[in-house]
């Protein structure tokens, strides 16, 4: 079997809700509104959200009337959920812990699903695919979301760029489930083989701001993906990257203001 990825292992991101939420919230806030506009969520309708995290989609579909289930494999991301739920007053917002590739939810029993940068990183990705259409009533609508690639991803074109520069023989161990739905035949497929009968895909663009080079470089060494990278470095190796990336983005943007590219696909699917 081949080695996990720290980004698809339960309790990588316990720890990780309210860095997730600081850094990555408002790109993903992007995407569910986008997602809300396309499938037209209305009152009373059943939505189901996959890997849920601190609930971007939950939280509008809750506010615009609908009858949510969030669901997410990590206690931290839940926990954060629940909290920041209370605190805005919603109502209609249940949160469970569930693993995505096994959903303990009844066949046909939701109008809408949506996952967003969550089934990307599923290690058995066609048992995802699967349950999130299973659990959908027919002609209900599902929408996924993912990164396009990593020249779309403004954050890891930098990473990369600066690893580049200072070890440029360095090879990444293992694959970035990050980018296993880049293809949109690919992901287009994966849909149809789960049981959608049609399928349509829509690009997102946003910008993930941030205060500096600086405290974008600290925030690129928490994301779970890439810490097999950052171990694998020393102390000084790191360090010199940390100077390259900071070097380039300076060049690129200078003092600011600071905001990185990033994009994204949702596929819509109607079983
Ligand atoms: C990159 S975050 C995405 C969060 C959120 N959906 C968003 O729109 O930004 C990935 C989330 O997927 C969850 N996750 C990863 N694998 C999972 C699985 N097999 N089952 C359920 N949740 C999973 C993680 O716990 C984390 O909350």
């Amino acid at each position: 079997m081949t080695q996990q990825n720290p980004a698809q292992q339960e309790g990588t991101w316990d720890s990780l809700a309210a860095w997730y939420d600081a850094t990555n919230g408002k790109t993903s806030d992007i995407i569910a509104r986008q997602a809300m506009g396309i499938m037209g969520v209305t009152p009373g309708q059943k939505v189901l959200d996959v890997a849920a995290g601190p609930g971007y989609f939950s939280i509008l579909a809750a506010q615009a009337g609908a009858d949510v289930l969030a669901t997410d494999f990590s206690q931290g991301m839940l926990e954060y959920l629940r909290d920041k739920a209370r605190r805005l007053g919603i109502k209609g917002l249940r949160v469970e812990f569930m693993n995505g590739q096994d959903l303990k939810l009844e066949d046909d029993s939701f109008d809408i699903a949506y996952s967003c940068l969550g089934i990307m990183l599923f290690p058995d990705r066609a048992a995802g695919m699967r349950e999130f259409c299973r659990v959908l009533k027919p002609g209900g609508m599902g929408a996924i979301a993912a990164f396009t690639g990593p020249e779309g991803h403004g954050v890891q074109r930098l990473v990369m760029g600066a690893l580049n520069k200072v070890m440029p023989d360095f090879e990444p161990a293992g694959v970035d489930p990050r980018f296993s739905l880049t293809d949109p035949d690919v992901f287009r497929d994966e849909m149809l083989a789960a049981g959608f009968s049609r399928v349509n895909m829509f690009t997102v663009r946003a910008v993930r701001p941030f205060e500096s080079p600086e405290a974008l470089w600290s925030q690129a060494g928490d994301a779970p993906a890439t810490t097999a990278i950052f171990n694998a470095l020393t102390e000084g190796q790191r360090q010199a990257m940390g100077d390259a990336f900071v070097e380039q983005l300076r060049s690129e943007q200078g003092d600011g203001p600071y905001g990185a590219e990033m994009e994204f696909r949702i596929a819509v699917g109607v079983k």
